[in-house]
């Protein structure tokens, strides 16, 4: 089935086409990020005013750059929650108008279910079942996935998402925004031991970020580094990121006998936790699955690849579609 999806749920406007939930046409994303960045981070009501003046060119774009006409779409899938729900509701509006206008089927994705399908986008597909770490700017979960919408929660975090630890640093620090680019960059040239930063809640498969932002807050109170050691400072706040994030994750692997783990998500492009996952996995005896940075970051074509499974199935959902800003992927979200 040749899929158009439409992802609004954040900062990034985004149209795909994907013929049978694996082959992607088109994967146009057009990012907000210059505008949010003067503010260090996302204003809601900007976001929502962007993706309008957006939607309808990236959109066209998309079906341009797969070479097929409106008319050529099958069916059409938009990410309903979780996000922001002024953002959400452009892109659903938009794409409820497209199915409507064309007597399409439409169904609405969850987008962390979107965020593990990329993987399916790769030429290594996972088998069920798997280990998924989803960490982005938004969540910070760790899920057992038996199949196709059948996910059980095995760890999450109790306060702040592991983007978040990234984006809140770099704004305390003033080095610049989205977060974990920058510190993902400047980390490269840095000392990973020059800081003891804590890692937290070590016993258990959930997360705690918020004291790590409150024990920089008191590293850069207790010595005053110099320029030149920013990058040490920035290497060693991301090692106590990327250290939980590995360890948690094989140990979740080991407890539910799991061989396979998919990593995803906008941290899931940070180059420092490839790395890790890639070297720890040898010694653990399980096998890491990342989508390239691309896919990791909000796009559209995985949320094709989730409407393109429930399409199939014959899902559904009407025109009463509505956003959801809260939505657990192990709960049935039937608002
Ligand atoms: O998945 P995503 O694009 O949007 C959400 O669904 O939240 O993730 C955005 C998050 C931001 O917090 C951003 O700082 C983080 O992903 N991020 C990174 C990197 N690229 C994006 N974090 C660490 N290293 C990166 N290279
Ligand atoms: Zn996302």
């Amino acid at each position: 089935m040749l899929v158009l999806a439409v992802e609004s749920s954040c900062d990034e406007t985004a149209a795909a086409v994907v013929a049978d939930g694996g082959k992607v046409l088109s994967n146009v994303v057009a990012s907000q990020v210059e505008i949010h960045a003067r503010y260090g981070g996302i204003v809601p009501e900007i976001a929502s005013r962007k993706h309008i003046e957006a939607i309808g060119p990236v959109v066209s774009e998309a079906l341009e750059k797969a070479g097929i006409a409106s008319s050529g779409v099958e069916g059409v899938a938009v990410t309903r929650g979780p996000g922001l729900v002024g953002s959400l509701l452009v892109g659903l509006s938009f794409a409820k108008a497209f199915a409507f206008a064309r007597d399409l089927p439409l169904v609405g994705v969850n987008h962390l279910e979107g965020h593990i399908a990329a993987i399916f986008l790769t030429d290594h597909p996972p088998v069920f079942p798997f280990v998924a770490l989803v960490v982005s700017g938004g969540h910070t979960n760790i899920y057992l996935v038996r199949g196709v919408q059948e996910f059980k929660i095995l760890g999450q975090t109790r306060d702040d998402a592991a983007g978040e630890a990234f984006d809140k640093a770099a704004k305390l620090l003033g080095i610049g925004y989205p977060g974990g680019v920058v510190i993902d960059r400047l980390a490269k040239d840095g000392d990973r031991n020059w800081w003891p930063f804590p890692r937290a809640m070590r016993e258990s498969l959930d997360f705690s970020f918020s004291g790590l932002k409150t024990s920089l807050v008191t590293a850069l109170k207790k010595r005053a580094f110099r320029e030149g050691e920013l990058p040490d400072l920035v290497a060693s706040y991301q090692e106590a990121i990327v250290d939980v994030l590995v360890s948690k994750t094989i140990e979740a692997a080991h407890r539910e006998q799991v061989k396979t783990i998919v990593v995803c998500g906008g941290v899931a492009s940070n180059s420092r936790l490839r790395e890790r996952f890639k070297e720890n996995a040898v010694a653990a005896g399980v096998e890491v699955l990342v989508p390239p940075p691309s896919l990791c970051t909000d796009n559209a074509a995985m949320i094709a690849v989730v409407g393109n499974w429930l399409l199939e199935a014959g899902r559904r959902n009407g025109l009463d579609l509505n956003a959801v800003s809260r939505w657990p992927l192990d709960e049935r979200c039937d608002q």
